[in-house]
């Protein structure tokens, strides 16, 4: 880890953030929470208090329901044309990018990123996401389909659907991207024309609520968006239950998307879940390695290996294995750890001393089952929650870490023989969220690619997002797709209309 930190002065806009206590908003207004409460969120580099931010509770949800149904029902929302719905979102992107040294800090300071990573990636991503979805407003169509029915001989019809807006949503968001997240949820939400509440996740919920003030200043109607911070088990649980929800979107651990469902079911809101992963990244014998060892090293620890689509299972051809470990540990080596307020650097903390003593339980597993490290395996220095990037090898399928989704920098790393073989290996998880392939040989790039089962599938590169690309599981990593226009799908009935002529 980097001793000598210098740190960049925090913006002055974030300091002013940061020092009042931040508020729920509900048809327009910041409250305090209905209980009066508020819970701290922490610098993961330092586990100091950030900020205070009200707990919203089901009280706080309820009103926010409320405030979403009467916005959709009866407020201007309803009767904007869709060319007005996109340029307020296009507005809404403009804004977050006139402020992305702001947000870059913000998320930080709360999420422990790298600076450097947040300004070239979480913020411009998000504002790429919701230009995107501008656009999409004016271009969600139904079809005209011609009919016959049999038992009505003779008569004529004009038949024809309608894409309408799903109605009120929840949205339910993780810590490892934050206003990322919001944006793949709010974006397409309100192409369709949805109301929303939306519930950042209690470690990370500063970008999202200076995200709340942008939506407010870019003039999106009262109750449109409404954002409730607050924990999982309380705000969040009452959101998926709530029987005024027509549809919840969620995003984080595949245990909690199985209680979203249950809490869903209910009032039979419509349910998608982007939950976990265990990814494959297969090295072919053929694979450049200059681009592979790299490409290898960033896929798991992107992010602190803090990513639903982290190449965290590598399997690598015999006859490489050794070089390739090797590459991947000394690419480790040179990553620097440090505060992500510093801005030489290039890991940043975990985001929480929950998701720490996490990793470090799974290593103290692989262990424990007979994996070594090549690198990393300890936690490091004595504050924050830094973890070292780790690379374990004498792994083998059964382990407990290569079953579960560590959620941390560390990969486990396996040699292979057989490509049919490591096919079923890399398919054997109950996951399926990514997968990737670095060979030479097309038609094998191909045929790997056809036979992953995996929602993403990456050849000679990974993490490669786009907003017109859709994402999302095969499998327990969830239901639906997120981005691109499948993303629409989530927010959108089909109305069928038939005319007798
Ligand atoms: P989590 O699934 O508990 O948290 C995600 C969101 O769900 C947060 O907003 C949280 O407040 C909310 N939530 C928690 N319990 C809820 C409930 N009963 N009803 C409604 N909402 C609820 O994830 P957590 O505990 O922070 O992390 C645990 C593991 O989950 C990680 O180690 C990782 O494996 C996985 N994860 C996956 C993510 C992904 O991008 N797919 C993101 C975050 C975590
Ligand atoms: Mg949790």
């Amino acid at each position: 880890m980097s001793t000598a930190t210098v740190e960049i002065p925090t913006h002055q806009t974030v300091t002013t953030f940061l020092d009042a206590p931040r508020k729920v908003l509900i048809g327009g207004r910041w409250l305090e929470a209905a209980s009066g409460k508020t819970f701290p969120t922490y610098n993961p580099a330092t586990g100091e208090v950030l900020a205070q931010v009200a707990e919203g509770n089901s009280t706080d949800v309820d009103r926010a329901v409320t405030a979403a149904r009467n916005a959709f029902e009866s407020g201007p929302w309803r009767t904007f044309t869709a060319s007005e719905r996109g340029r307020l979102i296009w507005k809404l992107a403009d804004l977050v990018e006139s402020h992305l040294e702001e947000f870059a800090q913000l998320e930080s300071l709360d999420n422990g990123k790298p600076v450097g990573v947040a300004r070239v990636a979480d913020v411009p991503l998000a504002v790429d996401l919701f230009r995107y979805m501008a656009g999409w407003s004016t271009k969600i169509e139904g079809h005209t389909i011609p009919i016959s029915v049999p038992y009505m001989p003779g008569a004529r019809y004009l038949a024809y659907t309608l894409r309408e807006p799903v109605g009120v949503v929840a949205q339910i968001i993780p810590w490892n991207f934050p206003l990322l997240m919001a944006a793949w949820k709010l974006g397409p939400a309100l192409a369709a024309g949805c109301t929303v509440v939306l519930k950042p996740a209690e470690q990370t919920p500063l970008s999202a609520l200076r995200l709340g003030e942008l939506i407010c200043e870019a003039g999106f109607p009262d109750g449109v968006v409404n954002i409730v911070p607050g924990y999982g088990e309380t705000a969040g649980a009452a959101l998926a239950a709530h029987p005024d929800v027509d549809k919840v979107a969620f995003t984080g651990s595949t245990e909690v998307g199985k209680l979203i469902l249950r809490a869903a079911a209910g009032n039979l809101k419509k349910v998608s879940l982007e939950l976990g992963g265990k990814s494959p990244n297969i090295v072919c014998k053929d694979a450049d390695l200059e681009a592979s060892i790299p490409g290898v090293a960033s896929a798991i620890f992107f992010n602190q290996g803090q990513c639903c689509c982290a190449g965290s299972r590598l399997f690598v051809e015999k006859g490489i294995f050794d070089k390739v470990v090797a590459g991947v540990a000394e690419e480790a080596k040179k990553i620097k750890v440090g505060p992500g307020m510093d801005p030489a650097t290039q890991m940043g903390p975990l985001v929480s001393d929950e998701q720490q003593r996490r990793v470090l339980g799974y290593l103290e597993s692989g262990f424990s089952e007979g994996a070594k490290a090549v690198v990393g395996g300890r936690k490091l220095g004595d504050k924050g929650y830094f973890v070292e990037p780790t690379v374990l090898v004498n792994t083998t399928q059964t382990m407990k870490i290569m079953q579960e989704e560590i959620f941390g920098p560390v990969v486990c790393a396996v040699p292979f023989t057989d490509v049919g073989k490591v096919i079923q290996a890399a398919n054997d998880s109950i996951y399926g969220l990514a997968a990737a392939v670095w060979t030479r040989d097309v038609g094998n790039a191909h045929r790997i690619a056809a036979e992953l089962r995996a929602g993403s599938v990456w050849v000679n590169c990974y993490n490669i997002f786009d907003a017109a690309l859709p994402f999302g599981g095969y499998k327990q990593s969830g239901w639906g797709r997120e981005m691109g226009h499948d993303a629409l799908e989530l927010y959108t009935e089909v109305k069928a209309v038939t005319v007798q002529l």
